[in-house]
């Protein structure tokens, strides 16, 4: 089919180099972007006196007929163009006719592109950090609503220390908050504005970039034409801050397939956000959570996709950009998908106290206190420790736990001990007693929930 640039070539291209070449399958979901950054473009042009003013309204008002068309229907794109710049102005000029030609003055598809995917990027970064916001307040109502609930802590997989459900929830809310830092962080850097770089090396027309930035709501221009066109570092900084993002989930995930199992048996997942088996009848899988964490790959190799194809292309452009695009969509419809799909899952999830508390009672988990309680009655930290694994051998030995262990068997190891030691190693004591800040007790918890609230807030 002949090109648009058709001049020192026939632009006669064959079949499968267009459809090698095209990506147009993937591109025509930046439109809106392309079509607001070409009325921006056009309103410079007029306000410089590079085209008139007529002509940039006229441009203008036919690029919004366009845009309406588009979002209407009634205009479809035409999978047979290279890509969706080509496409809107080839649409631009059959209707408007020469005048349509002269909007890619001062202008080269290299700063376009660059201009259309930062757009589109900034916004699917705001609708994400949104989603992050709902999951944030949806872990922080859980942890709210279990801020006393007891359960053990592990550390290895194996029960440590006792912590409530509420305490391990908000460790992940904090986890989110970072994420959402990253994502504010990566999209100032996003909002800068290529469009004037042209091709490479900047114009001979008197343009204002400024004036385009200001118009598309961007304070800063890049400064340089040659980094303007060629840097995707946006890309890489948003799948990096998505695979960051994935892993918080996919781990998230993993505690939840392991506490939704029978060995544990801590929470219960809602039957909208579970699967049953087509022969086992008596199963409810985390169908949900294992997808999260499976699709984590998927987005670490968006990420390393496009880390691999920039890491040795020369400045300035080169086609091998227009990979760029399938990887970091792909990681934002993935991303975007998780993120509903886990918030609806946590919103739903209900805890199970007893079994929580359960295992909390049986893993020695209070050894620490025990230990503490001797420190606190005079005994070196060391010597304490050693008593302490003394009496939890002699429970293994004997099969019970320290809340049972008569004082005289305690007595046996050190005359230190008094009745008192038993309020000192009730779980709910220990938990309470872990006031240092973000700490697991209930006032600690409350204040770390506190704290999301108002960073939410803001
Ligand atoms: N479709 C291209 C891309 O996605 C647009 C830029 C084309 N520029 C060029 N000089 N061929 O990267």
């Amino acid at each position: 089919m002949a090109k648009m640039w058709a001049g020192v070539t026939d632009g006669n291209t064959a079949q499968i180099a267009d459809d090698f070449n095209s990506s147009i399958r993937f591109d025509s979901r930046m439109y809106k972007q392309d079509i607001t950054g070409s009325m921006a473009h056009a309103a410079m042009l007029g306000a410089q006196g590079i085209i008139t003013e007529a002509e940039a309204a006229q441009l203008i008002d036919g690029l919004q007929g366009i845009l309406d068309d588009l979002d209407s229907g009634a205009l479809e794109v035409d999978m047979t163009c290279e890509d969706i710049h080509m496409f809107v102005e080839q649409v631009l000029t059959g209707r408007l006719g020469d005048v349509g030609k002269k909007l890619h003055t001062a202008r080269s598809r290299n700063d376009q592109v660059a201009l259309d995917l930062r757009l589109y990027l900034s916004e699917e970064n705001r609708t994400i950090a949104g989603y992050v916001r709902d999951l944030i307040a949806a872990v922080t109502d859980k942890a709210e609503q279990y801020k006393d609930t007891i359960m053990p802590g592990y550390t290895h997989l194996q029960r440590a220390q006792p912590i409530t459900f509420g305490h391990h929830l908000m460790a992940y809310a904090m986890m989110l908050l970072r994420d959402l830092d990253r994502l504010a962080d990566c999209d100032r850097r996003t909002r800068v504005s290529p469009i004037g770089c042209c091709a490479l090396a900047g114009t001979t027309y008197a343009t204002d970039r400024r004036f385009e930035a200001r118009q598309l709501g961007m304070d800063e221009i890049m400064r340089n034409s040659l980094d303007g066109v060629s840097d995707r570092d946006f890309c890489l900084e948003l799948m990096g801050a998505l695979s960051i993002l994935m892993m918080h989930l996919s781990r998230f995930s993993e505690e939840i397939i392991l506490w939704s199992s029978w060995e544990f048996k801590f929470v219960q997942l809602s039957d909208a956000y579970t699967t049953g088996s087509s022969i086992m009848p008596q199963k409810k899988n985390p169908d949900m959570a294992e997808l999260v964490r499976g699709k984590t790959g998927r987005v670490y190799g968006d990420l390393m996709a496009l880390l691999t194809t920039l890491k040795g292309l020369p400045l300035a452009y080169n086609k091998d950009m227009q990979e760029d695009k399938e990887a970091v969509f792909d990681a934002v419809d993935t991303v975007k998908m998780c993120l509903q799909v886990f918030t609806g899952m946590i919103e739903t999830l209900t805890a199970i106290p007893e079994n929580m508390k359960a295992a909390a009672q049986k893993g020695f988990i209070n050894a620490t206190d025990l230990a503490d309680w001797l420190v606190k009655n005079g005994l070196p930290f060391r010597s304490a420790y050693k008593i302490a694994g003394q009496l939890v051998a002699r429970c293994m030995a004997e099969n019970t736990v320290l809340e049972d262990l008569p004082l005289a068997v305690y007595q046996e190891y050190s005359d230190l001990f008094t009745e008192d030691v038993y309020a000192a190693i009730d779980l709910t004591a220990c938990v309470e007693k872990r006031i240092s800040e973000g700490g697991t007790s209930l006032a600690s918890v409350e204040s770390q929930i506190a704290y999301v609230k108002e960073k939410l807030s803001v």
